[in-house]
Formats: C-alpha cells, structure tokens, sequence
C-alpha cells in the first residue's frame, strides 16, 4: 500500500515530542516515528510508500563499496525497524537504507523513554552527564538495547522488502551477535556470522555489524575497543557472506594508535567503517537532580555528536591512507544538512548516513538533495 500525498491543513512545524505529522510542503504531510510510543507501538504503525514526491536528483556519480547509488545519502541503523520503515524512507530521498539491527534470537526493547531529548552543545564523552530537555532541541539520548524480532520474521521482512525496493537502492542489514552465558569470542563471532548469513540469503546488498552500542554492557557493545577480537569476529563474518560487502559499525574513539590497530585488524575481512555510533555520556533530571537509566550511559545523537563524529572521520580517513587500506568511511552523526553532508564527504567519508534528523523530519532527505 502506498502513502498517497494529500492535502490536509498545515501544522505547526514544532517537533514536539506528541505531533504525528511532519510537514513537507505547504499542504502535504508525512507521518515519523512517535517517541512518547513504544518501539513495538511503532514497529507496527509503519508508514506506507510516499508517492508524488518531487525527489531531486543529485549530481554526480555515487558509488559505495563498488555499487552505484543514486546519492550519498543513507539512513543509518535504527530508525528503519522493520520493511515498512525501510521503503518508506528510500521514497523519501534515501539511497542506502539500513535495516535496524538484528538478532539471531528475539530480544526486548528496553522500557520508555527510548529517545530523551537533551540540552546539550557538542559532546566528547568526557562530559559528567548532560540535562535532559522536555523537548526535542536536536539531541537525544538513545537507549533501545538493540531488540530484534525472530529471525524467521526480519528474514522473510528483508527478503520481501529487497524485492519491492527500486533499483539505485541499497539495503544494508544491521546484524549484531547475542551475547550468551558460556559463549567464548568465537561463539559469539558465530553468532554475528549466523545472522550476516541469513540476512545475505535473505537479499541484504550489504550488511552493517555493530561491535559498538553505548547502550548495552555485554561484550558485543564493546569489540570496537578490541581489535583482536574485532578482526576475528570480521574474519568470520566474512566467510559465511562470500563478496558480499561487510560495513564494521564502530563507536566514539579519539585516539589514533587504537584506529591504526582496529584498521588493521579489520581490513583483511571487510570493506567500510562507519562511524560514528553516537557519544556515550549520562543524562541528568535537571529538576530532580537524578540520573536517568539507573546511571548508566546512553548514546548521545543528533546534532551534540557530530564535532566528535567528524573528528573521528577524520582519524580514520588519514589512517587508512597512511596504512594504503581498501576501506571506505561511512560518516554518521549529527548530520542535518547539505552542508553537513558535504562536511563528512570533504573529511574523506564516501556516504553518510542520517538517524536524528531523519526521524524529526522525513523531508530532511529531499531538502539535503535540493541543496546538494
Ligand atoms: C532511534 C535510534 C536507534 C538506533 N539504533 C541503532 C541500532 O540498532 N544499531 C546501530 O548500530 N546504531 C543504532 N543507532 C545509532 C545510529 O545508527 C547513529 O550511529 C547515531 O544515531 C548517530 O547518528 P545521528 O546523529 O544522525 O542520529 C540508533 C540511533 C537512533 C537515533
């Protein structure tokens, strides 16, 4: 089923947290994930096709680990949770679409909220915590804990959503291993392998695992930080996908002996990096004064992690010219606008990927394209 453009009278363009409708013209409005709603509450309104749309053309040609693209812009993992979301957001302007995270078992999502908006300027992580704020002013923090349908349900999801998506369009399928009582390193490789396989056989063009998330304390949030165990977990990977292309998703680093060594781990098995997995800092009830998710760390993104995502880009993109390596950069965080975009692809990043802003504005995407 397809969402039809209609004219319907035009809101306020606040993006508080309770409004459904995001406006894309004077007259037309698109529907966006809902933040006071669960993730299942979500996973199940997904928005139908966008169709009518003036999507502008972006100049030049794109291509991303050896696929051309229509553009560099991508939607990274998390705001596309199931089929629906992905096309949804590939008629909206997007070229590379990441399917959220998944698992080779079901998993939770963590209780609400899931996106605290905070008050913040850029963040580097050595922050004591930051305040949050009662509405969205561009950051959030973000704490899902990566949940996942059963494989039998994403696998059958990403293999109808490739069939229905155009041509010009990559799927990108973010997987990420299960951490389990008893499991060793190559266990828990296997695992990551197991899903990377499935979402292959399922369609997937290429597949995006995380070794970062801010948001979980088990090892599969922190591999990103051990390079040996991170190049084992992409060696492994890499033998069950054959020449499918292999995107390492990786977390908030600012020191470049441990870029040099991730890279080299890394760069036997897989083709691009994408960086960066938000900033892990705590966030504070200003009024109250406690902290929220028990004192734990939650990602920070949107527009407080792009500085430290660029500066990270930047780490990379040298080191892999000074190390001669076959990778490309994928740049993620805080992205919001055409110079943004620019600002990554200048830094060295072959595409960037959009989550925030993508979320508080589906027509972020055709703006960005206008101004390319
Ligand atoms: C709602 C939401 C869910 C996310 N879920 C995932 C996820 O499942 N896997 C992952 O690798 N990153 C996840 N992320 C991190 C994003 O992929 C991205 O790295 C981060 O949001 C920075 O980009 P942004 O500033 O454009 O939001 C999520 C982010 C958001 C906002």
């Amino acid at each position: 089923m397809e969402f039809q453009a209609r004219s319907v009278p035009k809101p306020s363009r606040s993006i508080d947290s309770a409004s459904v409708w995001q406006s894309i013209n004077e007259d037309v409005m698109l529907p966006r994930y809902q933040i006071d709603k669960t993730y299942d509450w979500n996973y199940t309104h997904s928005p139908d096709v966008v169709t009518g749309l003036d999507i502008p053309q972006v100049k030049g040609e794109w291509t991303f680990c050896g696929k051309r693209l229509d553009s560099p812009l991508g939607i990274a993992a998390g705001p596309l949770l199931n089929g629906r979301w992905v096309r949804y957001y590939a008629s909206l302007g997007f070229d590379l679409v990441t399917y959220k995270t998944v698992r080779s078992r079901a998993r939770e999502c963590y209780p609400l909220p899931n996106l605290q908006p905070v008050l913040t300027g850029p963040v580097n992580g050595t922050e004591t915590n930051v305040p949050t704020a009662s509405e969205m002013l561009g950051s959030w923090a973000v704490s899902f804990g990566m949940p996942s349908r059963e494989p039998d349900v994403w696998r059958k999801d990403v293999e109808e959503t490739r069939e229905q998506l155009p041509k010009g369009k990559l799927l990108n399928v973010s997987v990420v291993g299960t951490d389990q009582p008893g499991f060793t390193l190559e266990d828990l490789a296997a695992d990551y392998a197991l899903c990377a396989k499935w979402a292959v056989e399922s369609g997937a063009d290429t597949v995006e695992a995380n070794l970062s998330c801010p948001n979980v304390s088990t090892c599969d949030g922190q591999l990103y930080q051990q390079p040996e165990a991170a190049g084992l977990v992409a060696a492994i990977i890499r033998e069950q996908i054959g020449d499918t292309p292999l995107i390492i998703k990786v977390g908030h680093t600012t020191e470049p002996a441990a870029v040099e060594a991730l890279l080299k781990a890394l760069s036997p098995a897989v083709n691009a990096c994408a960086m960066t997995n938000s900033v892990a800092v705590r966030v504070r009830n200003p009024e109250s004064g406690e902290e929220l998710f028990d004192g734990e760390k939650r990602g920070i993104c949107g527009s407080a992690c792009r500085d430290a995502s660029l500066l990270q880009t930047q780490l990379f993109v040298d080191a892999v010219k000074r190390l001669n390596l076959a990778v490309e950069i994928v740049g993620v965080g805080g992205i919001e606008t055409a110079q943004h975009v620019n600002d990554y692809l200048n830094q060295g990043a072959s595409i960037v990927q959009l989550a925030t802003a993508a979320m508080v504005d589906p027509e972020v995407g055709v703006n960005i394209r206008r101004s390319l």
